[in-house]
């Protein structure tokens, strides 16, 4: 059965776009068949962190206003054959995003792959309610410090109750993911610590990015961190979470300050 996963945050520039990107590359690789799709209507990035800006024809917008079809916008990756992504359009037009126009593109997404991800625009407004209204799972960015966190905690209330699930009694499954984590600094006092984000938010974790230039240069040359530096610390981090959603249950790292080494708390199993 299809999943539908939004990755949220409330706040911007902590990783959501980089994260969505990551994430939907990892598992298509592992085979599974992945659409990621941009909500931030008017920014339109994930295309660029993805490599496909020039092969753009027609966007979300498009296909809502009966523009396009589905299958015109959907731009099929080069490097993995199963992995799909649906642009945001350049419109400054947000209103273009209705709530039936989302409704029935997630419909027809979801007969065609196994996971959808939809990546959120900053905010609390209609499009990231927009974005969320759908998702059997959210992924919930979090930057260890304290603006992000209570932005967070503010997306985690509306994921209970403006949420297609929350409507109808049920619940969508809510996992955080830190990214942009610095040890050092965290050790020093400087950020907050996994362990505090976690008792702030208290929802299960799916995985710690740490801050890496990797994540930066490979966003730069269109590719997402877990096809464009495999071997790194994030694209680590963003397979094994990745496999969580998957069903597996595997520890999870949380980087530490010892150069190479990392230490590994309990395993949670996610999805
Ligand atoms: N783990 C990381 N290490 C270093 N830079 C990162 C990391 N994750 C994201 N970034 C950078 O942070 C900036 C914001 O990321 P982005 O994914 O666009 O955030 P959002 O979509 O939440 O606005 C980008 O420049 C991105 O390359
Ligand atoms: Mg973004």
């Amino acid at each position: 059965m299809s999943k539908v996963l939004v990755v949220t945050s409330g706040k911007g520039g902590v990783g959501k776009t980089t994260s969505t990107a990551a994430l939907g590359a990892a598992l298509a690789r592992a085979g599974k068949n992945v659409a990621i799709v941009d909500f931030d209507v008017g920014l339109r990035n994930l295309d660029l962190v993805m490599g496909a800006e020039r092969r753009v024809v027609f966007d979300l917008i498009n296909v809502i206003n009966g523009d396009a079809k589905l299958s015109q916008a959907l731009i099929r990756d080069k490097r993995i054959d199963t992995l799909h992504l649906l642009p945001a359009s350049q419109t400054r037009d947000k209103d273009a995003l209705t709530e039936e126009g989302v409704a029935g593109v997630i419909a027809e997404l979801r007969e065609k792959f196994d996971y959808i991800l939809c990546d959120s625009p900053a905010g609390i407004e209609r499009g990231a309610t927009l974005a969320m209204r759908h998702a059997d799972i959210a992924i919930v960015v979090s930057n260890p410090e304290v603006s992000s966190v209570r932005d967070s905690d503010r997306i985690i209330g509306l994921l209970d109750s403006k949420t297609m699930r929350a409507e109808n009694g049920d619940r969508v499954e809510k996992y955080l993911l830190v990214t942009r984590y610095d040890p050092v600094r965290a050790d020093r006092g400087e950020m907050l610590k996994v362990e505090d984000v976690l008792e702030i938010l208290s929802i299960p974790l799916l995985a710690v990015v740490p801050e890496s230039q990797e994540v930066l240069k490979a966003s730069n040359l269109g590719m997402p961190v877990t096809l464009g530096a495999p071997n790194s610390h994030p694209a680590k981090a963003y397979t094994d979470a990745a496999r969580r959603i998957m069903g597996e249950t595997i520890e999870i790292e949380i980087p530490t300050d010892k150069r190479g080494l990392l230490g590994k708390i309990f395993a949670r199993k996610a999805a």
